[in-house]
């Protein structure tokens, strides 16, 4: 039966494999009040908040080793290049890729999908050519690949999802034709939580000879993650929405493909020999790293990815499953709270509609009671429209997250809905 405020348990005695507050406590942006209530932080899927050790590496690189990367003879040049480059094959253990040539930094997911869409698509693809993306994409891997296919005469096609928000599969192999000659997708969707089954995407793409795309923004910081498992020739993350900067991410291919596509952008660092009748371009992953990086971001996202081993990846993955398992059920009691996206293989991202109160009003009274939700289309308007609405209110979830934090999100909810009569 669904009650007001939809208290059907207690957060008392609840089983916490981790320390959580011993996790809270690296967070110094958690220790805060807002509007007078201790900050219930639930916009991870947003970006997530920084523990002292990324801070602290990066302040470090300012304090100590602050020079430019692969270009100085001295002291501190060599250090910031060993730190930039450490940071590097850190992020290639941690996303299983075989050789550093294959993880390029770049400053996002964004960037990376456009770089593949310009580097990789540009070049190949011509009218008659498809490109097969699904409903649930965030704008970053759609309008990319509809600029792709303006400029080559490609077409866009789109698989359906169903009312749960997964992938339609059989629509989905459907159009999966002999044309088409990539496939783009989320690991997890940012609006709905959908983890899609991505190793089983790039089986059937690589069966009619087309390659694959993820975007692993939403994936990369709670889950483990295994290229050379899910085969997939792209894999693009933001260190942002991983405990890292923003500014910061890894595009991650296969070596085979990136050696084939040409640099996407010129400048200095990406060429082994300049004169004015040709140049040659710079070895992988040089070669699509024109100009000065963000070294500190780089080492930052270095720290994060130690900081994510050091809780555990398992650990985290199975912390938040609990807490959207528990996040659901204390929703669901609302009377008049409806979830948007319900796929029994979900990560931590609780999307919702309240009667029909705008969820830019229930955003602003949650913001009133200290806690942190986003609200709007969550740059994945499609998705919107898929399930007839405008906008939800999106409670997303983070290692440092507690059961209480979303007790307090139902109690808030309460005010919403006393508020609203
Ligand atoms: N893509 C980010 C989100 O889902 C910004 O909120």
């Amino acid at each position: 039966m669904k009650t007001a405020l939809g208290k059907v348990e207690s957060s008392k005695g609840a089983a916490a494999p981790l320390d959580v507050e011993k996790i809270r406590a690296q967070f110094p942006a958690l220790q805060q009040s807002v509007h007078g209530h201790p900050l219930v932080y639930l916009d991870s899927a947003a970006t997530t908040q920084k523990p002292r050790a990324v801070i602290d590496a990066i302040v470090s690189y300012y304090l100590n080793d602050n020079a430019n990367v692969h270009r100085g003879v001295h002291e501190l040049s060599q250090r910031a290049t060993e730190s930039y480059e450490g940071a590097r094959e850190k992020a290639r253990r941690f996303l299983g890729a075989a050789s550093t040539r294959e993880t390029v930094f770049v400053r996002g997911t964004t960037e990376g999908v456009n770089l593949i869409a310009h580097s990789w698509g540009r070049p190949r693809l011509s009218p008659g050519d498809e490109i097969l993306i699904t409903a649930m994409e965030h704008h970053s891997n759609i309008v990319p690949w509809q600029m792709l296919a303006e400029e080559t005469g490609a077409s866009l096609r789109v698989a359906p999802i169903d009312d749960r928000g997964d992938l339609d599969m059989d629509a989905f192999a459907r159009l999966l034709g002999p044309r088409v000659k990539m496939v783009a997708l989320s690991h997890v969707s940012n609006a709905l939580g959908t983890i899609n089954p991505v190793r089983r995407i790039c089986d059937l793409a690589h069966a009619v000879g087309a390659i694959v795309i993820v975007d692993g923004a939403q994936a990369v910081g709670h889950m483990p993650v295994d290229v050379a498992q899910m085969d997939c020739d792209f894999y693009v993350i933001s260190g942002h929405k991983m405990f890292a900067p923003t500014g910061i991410g890894v595009l991650y291919g296969k070596e085979a493909i990136l050696e084939s596509m040409p640099p996407w952008m010129g400048g200095g660092d990406m060429i082994k020999s300049v004169t004015f009748a040709k140049t040659t371009y710079n070895d992988l992953p040089y070669k699509f790293e024109a100009g000065t990086p963000d070294i500190a971001g780089a080492i930052g996202l270095g720290a994060a990815i130690d900081w994510i081993l050091g809780v555990g990846r398992e650990a985290a993955a199975a912390h938040e499953t609990d807490l959207l398992e528990y996040g659901t059920r204390q929703l669901e009691a609302i009377d008049g709270l409806k979830l948007v996206g319900t796929s029994a293989h979900k990560a931590g991202i609780l999307s919702f509609t309240l009667r029909d109160i705008h969820p830019h009003d229930v955003g602003t009274i949650l913001d009133r009671e200290g806690v942190a939700v986003r609200t709007g289309h969550h740059c994945a308007q499609p998705v919107m429209e898929r399930f007839g609405i405008a906008a939800t209110t999106r409670a997303s979830l983070a290692i440092y997250n507690r059961r209480e934090d979303l007790d307090a999100l139902v109690g808030a909810l309460g005010k919403v809905l006393e508020l609203f009569g």
